[in-house]
């Protein structure tokens, strides 16, 4: 007898992840690679956060915590809301959680239905799209152009009809495009006085290059923020994030969560402890991205590519590159195998545009990123 597959699991890959795994493949076949394709920093955790997991796996049990994460973290979370945007949060409304991917699960589920309809900007982060339609969620596409600074508007949500929810992230991945306070302020108000569910995802908040990023938080309880120690904390591996619940979902937040991964992993908590103290390190590798933005910037422009996504936060550069191809998939690939320097096709994060578009990554070593953008210059005028 056959046995089903369910339509749901059927979601697109993370293309991302699958041009990472290419790339490692021709690296342990002995060739060289330059990763700029995934999200990562390169730096480590900073080094209070080592230690405190050095000290918490000699004293610590590593148990299970409280479903919401252990309390001094939530405290802590409650307490960098105050210090960075003068926002009182209680502690109570933090939860911890497993990254913030985990966090969307947890969110969507907590506050949409199935068939319910939700916005998520294009281009924008693939994740938001396919976890969505894995949970039977419609995911509408809001095409925000250029004009639209890559980021939806209240004007581009009336053209969508009905919305249940709606999904924003400023500074976004790909674009690193971000919603300034007004605009945000004027997003949330139109989301809640149309009862559509607000979804912020502030997870590249502190890589921000001209404007320091403003939280949905700041204009009410309804949204549901969400946030990372992946980015700017340079925690990826660590798999730590957390939200800010509304009251309203607060509970069933909870007993998902508690049903779903019981509790978020105890060492990583005990070692982000500190990190909230790590700024003037942390700020260093801001430091560092905008150096390796401007010079990508303008490596590219001198080769041919000046048209991208004004990068005002996040690590990455959308590049258009539809002077030279509508097919960014074969382009990253004849990259990737004749220079060895791994980029994400735009397809990722556009299926309907991103033919025209790549994504670059930051986040790495000067001399790495510099290295790459030599290498693609060649490789264009070759
Ligand atoms: C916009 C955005 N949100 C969420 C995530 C998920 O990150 P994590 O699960 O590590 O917190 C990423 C990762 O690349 C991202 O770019």
């Amino acid at each position: 007898m056959t046995l089903r597959a369910s339509r749901r699991g059927l979601v697109p890959p993370f293309i991302a992840m699958d041009v990472l795994r290419a790339a490692n493949e021709r690296e342990a076949g002995g060739a060289d690679v330059i990763h700029l394709e995934v999200g990562q920093p390169s730096a480590p955790a900073p080094e209070p956060v080592l230690e405190a997991a050095r000290q918490a796996l000699k004293s610590a049990q590593i148990g299970y915590t409280d479903a919401l994460g252990i309390a001094p973290l939530r405290k802590a979370i409650a307490a960098y809301y105050q210090a960075q945007y003068e926002v009182s949060v209680d502690p109570a409304e933090v939860v911890v959680t497993t990254g913030s991917s985990a966090a969307f699960q947890l969110a969507f589920l907590a506050a949409f239905e199935p068939g319910d309809r939700v916005g998520v900007a294009i281009p924008g982060y693939p994740a938001y799209r396919n976890i969505l339609a894995a949970l039977d969620i419609e995911p509408v596409l809001i095409a925000a152009g250029e004009n639209a600074h890559y980021q939806p508007t209240p004007e581009l949500l009336t053209d969508v009809g009905r919305l249940d929810g709606l999904v924003v992230a400023s500074p976004a991945n790909p674009t690193g495009t971000m919603i300034h306070a007004v605009d945000l302020a004027r997003l949330a108000e139109y989301c809640c006085e149309r009862g559509i569910r607000l979804i912020s995802d502030e997870i590249y908040h502190g890589i921000t290059f001209e404007t320091a990023a403003a939280t949905a938080r700041a204009y009410g309880k309804a949204a549901v923020i969400v946030n990372s120690f992946s980015k700017y904390y340079c925690m990826t591996g660590w798999r730590l994030g957390w939200m800010l619940v509304p009251p309203d979902l607060a509970r069933s937040v909870e007993c998902l969560a508690q049903n779903f991964y019981i509790s978020p992993p105890a060492l990583s908590q005990l070692a982000a402890l500190p990190v909230f103290g790590c700024r003037t390190e942390l700020d260093a590798h801001v430091g560092r991205y905008r150096q390796n933005r401007d010079l990508l910037i303008g490596t590219l422009a001198d080769a041919g590519l000046s048209r991208f996504a004004p990068a005002e936060g996040a690590f990455y550069l959308y590049v258009d590159i539809s002077s030279l191809t509508r097919d960014s998939a074969d382009f990253c690939r004849r990259l990737l195998a004749e220079t060895g320097v791994a980029l994400t096709p735009g397809l990722d994060f556009d299926p309907v545009d991103g033919g025209s578009w790549v994504r670059l990554s930051l986040a790495g070593a000067t001399e790495e990123v510099a290295e790459a953008a030599r290498r693609l210059a060649d490789w264009l005028a070759g």
